[in-house]
């Protein structure tokens, strides 16, 4: 596999960073993931746009679309799987180990860029749900910035997989903010919910898209905090998520949501999802 490490394309055994990269020491950087649908980058516009944001947030700048543009164009010249996935890192750049950031424009970026097939969620997945736990929402105070800092997120996955679950939901002063990895949905009484864009959740792609998808198809949607006790009782829940697209979740520590199999709203939802990425 060949990725993009730097202004030059390698052999991925070949692309290595220093021991000094800020990334690898502090977590100095920020990420993008795209899902490529037959070589189609889904949402390219926005992933772009958020990845800006992200650099802004934490003081990187030296990095020009036409870069990431001219990588991404021929890092999937390379994709010969029906689906894949895009990453995007990049962190602060190599210097001295330092907690002091160096000033701006000093240093370059290390920019890394590779795609990598993805298995399509698995159909059994998508019919029955998944099982989640809930956690404490430990993260920092700007989830907004998509950070490849996730030790919060890695350490509550694990706990999720250890219960047996596939996701774990974050649950910060009693409200649901969102998963390790996705967007979270809560459907009731035919009205679609998902917490507010605010500082303590990632403004998910998905999570735009499929609400501007719901609203166009007719349904409701509030962009409004619930309670965990609100997770209990729901119809439907569902992630979304790049490479979650839309998936069912049937079972929230231990008890049954709703019919505990796929409902009506997220079948819907990944299917028009799946039609805007051309794969319906
Ligand atoms: N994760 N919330 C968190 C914490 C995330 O890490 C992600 C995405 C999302 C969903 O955002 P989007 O719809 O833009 O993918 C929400 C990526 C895919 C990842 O870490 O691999």
């Amino acid at each position: 596999m060949q990725v993009y490490l730097n202004g030059q394309y390698m052999e991925e055994t070949q692309a290595t960073v220093s021991i000094d990269d800020r990334g690898f020491l502090f977590a100095d950087g920020v990420y993008e993931v795209v899902h490529l649908y037959r070589g189609k980058p889904f949402e390219w516009e926005r992933h772009l746009a958020r990845l800006h944001r992200s650099l802004a947030g934490i003081g990187v700048g030296g990095v020009s679309d036409q870069e990431l543009t001219e990588a991404r164009d021929r890092l999937v010249g390379d994709v010969k799987t029906e689906e894949a996935a895009l990453y995007i890192q990049i962190t602060r750049g190599t210097q001295r180990r330092s907690h002091a950031p160096p000033p701006a424009g000093t240093i370059a970026p290390t920019v890394l860029m590779w795609v990598r097939p993805v298995d399509p969620i698995r159909a059994d997945l998508v019919q029955n749900g998944v099982a989640v736990v809930t956690t404490a929402d430990d993260r920092w105070a700007k989830v907004w910035i998509k950070t490849i800092g996730l030790l919060p997120n890695v350490l509550a996955k694990g706990k999720a997989i250890e219960a047996g679950a596939y996701e774990a939901l974050f649950v910060r002063d009693g409200i649901v903010t969102e998963a390790t990895s996705a967007n979270v949905f809560r459907v009731s009484g035919g009205e679609i919910q998902t917490a507010p864009v605010t500082n303590y959740i990632l403004p998910g792609i998905t999570r735009e898209v499929v609400i501007e998808l719901a609203r166009g198809a007719g349904m409701t949607v509030v962009e409004q905090p619930f309670p965990i006790e609100a997770l209990y009782g729901a119809d439907e829940l569902f992630l979304t998520g790049t490479l979650t697209e839309v998936l069912p979740i049937t079972r929230v520590d231990g008890r049954q949501i709703g019919a505990g199999a796929a409902g009506p709203v997220a079948q819907k939802l990944l299917q028009l999802l799946r039609q805007r990425a051309g794969m319906a």
